[in-house]
């Protein structure tokens, strides 16, 4: 199998390269500095030289808040560059895995959402990761959209570390418990799409939109205290705020759960619950 990875210096991106590589899977890194995926010609080069079986499009504009007043450059990203990524893997004959959001959703249900639920974002970056969706299934025939929410690692920027960091500097923390999702594992995830790649490549009719996450529902609120409980040692006081009270520039969803039931069917594989993911990332920064 040969993989070509966008976004490779990524948090789901170095998951994805690293575990391609465990397998044994021949596998090109790219990561931003090497290749901008909202440069066309760049990225139809890079993958028609290395003929891939399948491109990992791992890139994106993940600044949410950020989004908000850059709301071009995130769609360049986000939009363009997903369509791009695809388009290129469809000329060189190979299948394109993207990676999108539990964003795409307004969050007002409260029952989790299916693959085929109607969208509505909230905020630039779900607007921008939209329609990157729209560009990927105009693009590429053999394409699939995986979406996935609260995305986190041992490195790079997420909820976890920075949890830790603020922990180890304050008594007390104030986390939101007004929002509801499903922490998701960077190596579970990139563990997830890799599965999904080795079936695409069997079965070349395998395509469509789903969803990953790890299973379990629960708030930032829940999931801060989590982490403090896992790490053991000093715990500081977390405090329960609203999200009202923690104004930010790009309003959330309060409801980000996704049903991956189908994801789990076509794909024969059964996410694990989401407290367990974070110890085994909390063990590997120990
Ligand atoms: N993080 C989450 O909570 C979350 C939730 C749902 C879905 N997702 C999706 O999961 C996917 C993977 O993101 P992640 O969580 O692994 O985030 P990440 O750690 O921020 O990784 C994104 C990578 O994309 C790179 N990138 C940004 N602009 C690029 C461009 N124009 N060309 C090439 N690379 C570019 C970034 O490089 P620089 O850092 O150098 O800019 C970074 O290495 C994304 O599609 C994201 O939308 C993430």
């Amino acid at each position: 199998m040969r993989v070509f990875v966008t976004g490779a210096g990524g948090m789901t991106g170095t998951e994805v390269v690293d575990q391609s590589m465990k397998r044994g899977w021949a596998c090109k890194a790219s990561t931003h500095a090497q290749l901008d995926i909202s440069d066309y010609e760049a990225v139809l080069s890079s993958v028609m030289s290395y003929r891939p079986d399948v491109v990992i499009n791992a890139a994106a504009y993940t600044a949410v808040d950020d989004a908000e007043r850059d709301e071009e450059r995130a769609t360049l990203v986000n939009g363009l560059g997903a369509g791009n990524v695809a388009r290129a893997a469809n000329e060189a004959g190979a299948a394109v895995i993207h990676i999108s959001t539990d964003y795409v959703f307004d969050g007002r249900s409260t029952q989790p959402y299916l693959p085929t639920d109607k969208v509505g974002p909230i905020n630039a970056y779900g607007r921008s990761k939209l329609a990157g969706e729209a560009a990927v299934r105009e693009s590429a025939r053999r394409h699939l959209i995986v979406r996935t929410s609260w995305v986190y690692s041992d490195k790079g920027h997420n909820f976890v570390l920075t949890m830790l960091r603020l922990g180890a500097n304050n008594r007390a923390i104030n986390v939101v418990d007004d929002q509801h999702g499903s922490p998701t594992s960077a190596a579970d995830l990139a563990q997830a799409l890799l599965h999904a790649a080795e079936l695409m490549q069997r079965d070349e009719h395998v395509a469509g939109t789903y969803h990953y996450s790890n299973s379990g529902v629960t708030t930032w609120y829940d999931f801060a205290k989590t982490v403090f409980e896992l790490r053991g040692g000093p715990v500081p006081t977390v405090n329960a705020i609203s999200s009202a009270s923690y104004p930010t520039p790009a309003q959330r969803p309060s409801w980000s759960v996704l049903d991956c039931r189908s994801f789990e069917r076509d794909f024969n594989i059964t996410s694990r619950p989401w407290a367990a993911a974070v110890g085994d990332v909390l063990r590997r920064l120990q």
